[in-house]
């Protein structure tokens, strides 16, 4: 049964039933669009209807393809569609149509994307490298039924550059074992073994398995069950070879997320570091004593990112090698109050792209994330507050024509050692809502407060302050903040510790200034730079 065959960019009321029409550029980028209430001006949003997880996102030829869990038929979670996006510099993005369409078998969950770089799938035509998308079917009616299984994976190819999909007349290529939760397929090309390697999410823990063509898997291992962050059920695996900085070394990387179980609440992005031969995932024994044994304490892990809005974020398959980086993205949003959050005809954003790099700190291995540098030439002009000793307030400088609603802020400041203080940016508007993002010295945390923001709509949505661990030891703090109209980003300490945050004010955020509260501190430097939007 197809679910829905129909599709609505609202900002145009441009309406389109399969088969999909060839572009929407035309109705999603023009000048009158995107000014709602609350709209990024520089995040990745969906025209129209709901979107969560990030899905598919690979590189080719000269494009990074973002797909998305959307549905084109609500403001609330619904029958999963993957919806389509194309950047050439993963800032500005060209909305396509949707890609994968519910069928007989279900719904269309999360999963991943390659190129098939060998046609092992003997899918490409033409000498072309087919594109070959892995994704979950779950089918809801056999949920509904109570059947034991209802989650399969499936693929899908595209011989034209990702513009049209169609789906493997073998599908489901993976059988289920019985498995309640099994989804969220990721695939990678394992160089050494010369064959494909698929992690799955699977309840507690994650299944890998193994492929010569991407159409028949074998099962090799599972990893999970007895470590890590067990508070909910696990989602949306990733896994990847990084190098560790500074060093010859090459570690391997898992990322799980999982909802509930977050260290500040709901939905969260953890991860493992380790080795992987092809077939097993080994945890680093300097890693192991990070995530202990299986707990239902958030403490238990290692997360990607403290703050309460990046989830479900996965990285880019195919980044050519002269690039080198991995880039990752996460839906800016938390299932504990996701489908209540007070946007109008779109519902949630993803976060910026980020560069993941691996670095040995004092507390043990530890993924950095860095916004990437592409995001520079959304830069209007910078101005600088110079280096001083603060106590109390201090309005930073900022371009003229800039505001707290989409800028970038880059400050570093010296606390002396011992000193009880705490140092935030502080944004607020003429309606009289106060957001912070701060480092509190004596707690060694950095911090994010939305709690004097509007945040009806939702009980759980600013409850308590978000709090994130220091790594850095460094005598100097940096904070680098992207802030958008409903959302900010931290980045402390060249990435060390990242803090994601939705914020909902009830006219944009308009100024912009320092307080620092208990001892003073040294300010060394805050560059505030406009950022303009994307559309
Ligand atoms: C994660 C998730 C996935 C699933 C998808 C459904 O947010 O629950 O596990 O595939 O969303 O939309």
């Amino acid at each position: 049964m197809k679910i829905s065959t129909c599709f609505v960019v609202a900002v145009t009321l441009l309406v389109g039933c399969r088969p999909p029409v060839p572009s929407l550029q035309a109705a999603v980028n023009p000048s009158a669009a995107y000014q709602e209430p609350h709209r990024p001006r520089y995040h990745f949003t969906p025209p129209a209807k709901w979107m969560n997880d990030p899905n598919g996102m690979v590189y080719y030829d000269g494009e990074y393809h973002l797909f998305y869990q959307y549905y084109p038929d609500g403001t609330v979670w619904g029958p999963m569609h993957w919806g389509h996006a194309v950047s050439t510099d993963l800032v500005r993005w060209e909305q396509l149509p949707i890609a994968l369409y519910p069928d007989s078998l279900g719904l269309i969950f999360s999963g991943s994307a390659v190129v098939d770089w060998k046609n092992t799938s003997g899918l490409g035509v033409g000498g072309q490298p087919p594109l070959v998308a892995m994704y979950t079917y779950h089918d809801m009616a056999k949920e509904k039924a109570g059947a034991a299984v209802f989650q399969t994976q499936a693929i899908a190819y595209s011989n034209d550059r990702g513009r049209t999909w169609t789906k493997y007349v073998g599908n489901p290529v993976v059988p289920n074992p019985g498995l309640k939760d099994m989804r969220d397929p990721k695939v990678i090309w394992h160089e050494a073994s010369q064959r494909w390697i698929m992690v799955l999410a699977a309840g507690d823990r994650v299944r890998l398995f193994a492929s010569y063509n991407l159409r028949q898997w074998q099962p090799v291992s599972e990893f999970g069950a007895t470590v890590g962050a067990h508070g909910g059920v696990w989602e949306c695996p990733d896994l990847f070879p990084l190098k560790l900085e500074g060093s010859g070394e090459t570690k391997w990387v898992l990322l799980v997320s999982i909802n509930p179980g977050a260290p500040n609440g709901g939905s969260a992005t953890q991860y493992f570091v380790g080795d992987f031969d092809g077939s097993t995932f080994t945890i680093d024994p300097s890693f192991a004593s990070s995530v202990g044994v299986a707990g239902r304490e958030p403490s238990r892990g290692v997360w990607v990112d403290y703050g309460r809005d990046n989830y479900a974020g996965v990285t880019w398959a195919d980044v050519p090698a002269e690039d080198g980086r991995r880039l990752f993205l996460g839906w800016m949003s938390n299932w504990d109050y996701a489908r209540d959050v007070p946007t109008g005809v779109w519902r949630s954003a993803m976060t910026i792209p980020r560069a993941l790099t691996l670095h040995r700190t004092a507390g043990g291995l530890r993924l950095f994330s860095t916004p990437v540098k592409e995001l520079r030439a959304l830069r209007t002009e910078t101005a600088s507050t110079p280096s001083q000793r603060v106590t109390g307030a201090l309005a930073l400088r900022v371009p003229q024509g800039t505001t707290a609603a989409s800028a970038e802020v880059d400050v570093e400041f010296v606390v002396t050692p011992g000193s009880v203080t705490d140092v935030a940016l502080e944004l607020t508007n003429s309606a009289g809502d106060r957001y912070r993002v701060g480092y509190d010295a004596a707690a060694k945390q950095f911090y994010s407060d939305r709690t004097a923001t509007p945040q009806g709509f939702s009980p759980s949505f600013a409850s308590a302050v978000h709090r994130a661990p220091r790594i850095s030891a460094d005598s100097i703090v940096r904070m680098h903040l992207y802030l958008d109209r409903a959302s900010v980003e931290l980045f402390a300490d060249g990435g060390a510790t990242a803090l994601t945050d939705i914020v909902f004010p009830s006219q944009d955020f308009a100024t912009l200034r320092l307080v620092v509260r208990g001892a003073p501190v040294t300010l060394q430097y805050a560059n505030v730079s406009g950022l303009r939007s994307i559309w």
